[in-house]
């Protein structure tokens, strides 16, 4: 019986996992960085009050999903459920708007939410994303769609669709929200329990509601927030299009769109698969003007996206994991073979850039040329009793069964050809 096990909702990623995940991982950051995008790195956990006032108290995150704790010193602590916030803290406590007014950023990272875990949910899993700070314009949106959009048809994943909405300015807000809860207070006993409680705490949410008797409703009954949005946020909206048509990006204008987050504002987004059945979305994203200032920085406009790289191998059909066969492997009989073995390798790593497998369980010399072939190196090098005399290395290619024997010291320039 095994003793201890992952922790609900978490999985190890082994080694011929990770050989798959590090050439998506490499792909995906390739096409960011074609982008003009610099990777940030910020740390797992952060001060509990940061994700309270950036994502808001009334969203699901906030209410249930943190992992939080009080440290010995009293601090109240989250593991980090999204980055957008982060980032913001990142991007004021390094003062980054004096340095550029505009900042392009990704990331590759772990998060932490308790979710009930399903499949493409778990409770660590991980994001890749970019945030775009400092530009108000639809330009800096629409290369935010577009890059996300240009990840997914690299990796030709299939029954996609991306669904755009605008929410406004928060100044419209209050106003709409007025609206709509005058609209839907008739009709509070046709509504679920969840929708009767996110209308008086969090009302924007209800359009999330999975229940068809909801949606009948609000479809009859609701007035939508993009028919609120000012003349100038229609506008944004509008140019975003026009780019994204531009680009054949299909899109849909998805006036329930308002994603579960308190900081957007203006454009909201998510891309989705049908192939991921219940949890469909590959990602989501939006502006967030508003985030920046408050959690202490100037006004600062931006706009991004994240998404679920756990959601994205289960969309992608096929891919060839990069593999990386190792280069050399010492083929060693003694302690004195494998002394002389240990520094030629160091050496040939450093200035040859190889990989380089040395042995190190003291197997038979038949033992070793047996693992080799396994991990189908491309060279084994022998030191046996005649090479240690002879000052020389038996060098195998082991495609042509080639030998030839060079010197310990020459074996450098041998691989370096
Ligand atoms: P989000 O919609 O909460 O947005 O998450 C983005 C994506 O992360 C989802 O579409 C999904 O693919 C993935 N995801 C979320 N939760 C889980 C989970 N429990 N297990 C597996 N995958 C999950 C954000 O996080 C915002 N910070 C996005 C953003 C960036 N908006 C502006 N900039």
């Amino acid at each position: 019986m095994v003793e201890f096990r992952t922790i609900k909702g978490t999985h190890d990623l082994l080694p011929e996992t990770l050989k798959f995940w590090k050439t998506i991982q490499f792909e995906i950051t390739n096409i960011m960085e074609q982008y003009g995008y610099d990777e940030i790195r910020t740390p797992t956990f952060e001060n509990t009050e940061l994700f309270i006032r950036g994502i808001g108290t009334e969203t699901d995150i906030v209410n249930k999903e943190m992992y939080s704790w009080v440290d010995q010193a009293g601090d109240t602590l989250t593991l980090k459920p999204e980055l957008t916030a982060p980032i913001a803290r990142a991007y004021v406590q390094n003062q980054l708007g004096n340095k550029h007014p505009l900042h392009r950023l990704y990331y590759f990272d772990t998060l932490f939410r308790r979710e009930r875990p399903q499949k493409g949910r778990q409770r660590q899993f991980y994001q890749f994303g970019a945030e775009a700070i400092g530009s108000y314009k639809p330009e800096q949106d629409a290369e935010i769609i577009s890059m996300a959009y240009h990840i997914y048809k690299n990796f030709n994943i299939k029954d996609m669709s991306v669904r755009l909405n605008s929410i406004g300015s928060p100044e419209i807000r209050v106003k709409y929200l007025d609206l709509l809860k005058n609209n839907l207070e008739k009709h509070i006993g046709d509504l679920c329990e969840n929708c009767n409680k996110r209308l008086q705490k969090n009302a924007l949410r209800i359009f999330d509601c999975k229940n068809q008797i909801c949606q009948d409703l609000f479809d009859d009954r609701a007035p939508l927030i993009f028919d609120s949005i000012s003349y100038e946020d229609s506008q944004h909206f509008d140019s975003i299009t026009c780019i994204l048509d531009a680009m054949d990006i299909p899109f849909k204008h998805d006036k329930k769109l308002v994603r579960g987050l308190d900081y957007y504002s203006h454009t909201t987004f998510e891309i989705t698969s049908k192939t991921l059945g219940a949890q469909d979305a590959l990602c989501g994203g939006g502006r967030y003007n508003n985030l920046i200032e408050k959690i202490g920085g100037k006004s600062t406009p931006a706009v991004g996206f994240a998404a679920g790289v756990e959601r994205l191998i289960l969309a992608i059909d096929k891919i060839k994991a990069i593999e990386s066969t190792p280069d050399i492997y010492f083929i060693t009989i003694s302690e004195e073979a494998s002394i002389i073995a240990f520094k030629l390798a160091n050496t040939i790593r450093k200035k040859c850039n190889k990989k380089v497998i040395l042995e190190t369980l003291g197997r038979s010399l038949k033992a070793q040329l047996r693992e080799a072939n396994r991990m189908d190196v491309k060279h084994v090098v022998i030191i046996g009793e005649e090479e240690l005399e002879k000052n020389m290395g038996t060098i195998k290619n082991m495609a042509t069964s080639d030998q030839v024997q060079i010197s310990f010291t020459d074996m450098v320039n041998f691989f370096n050809q």
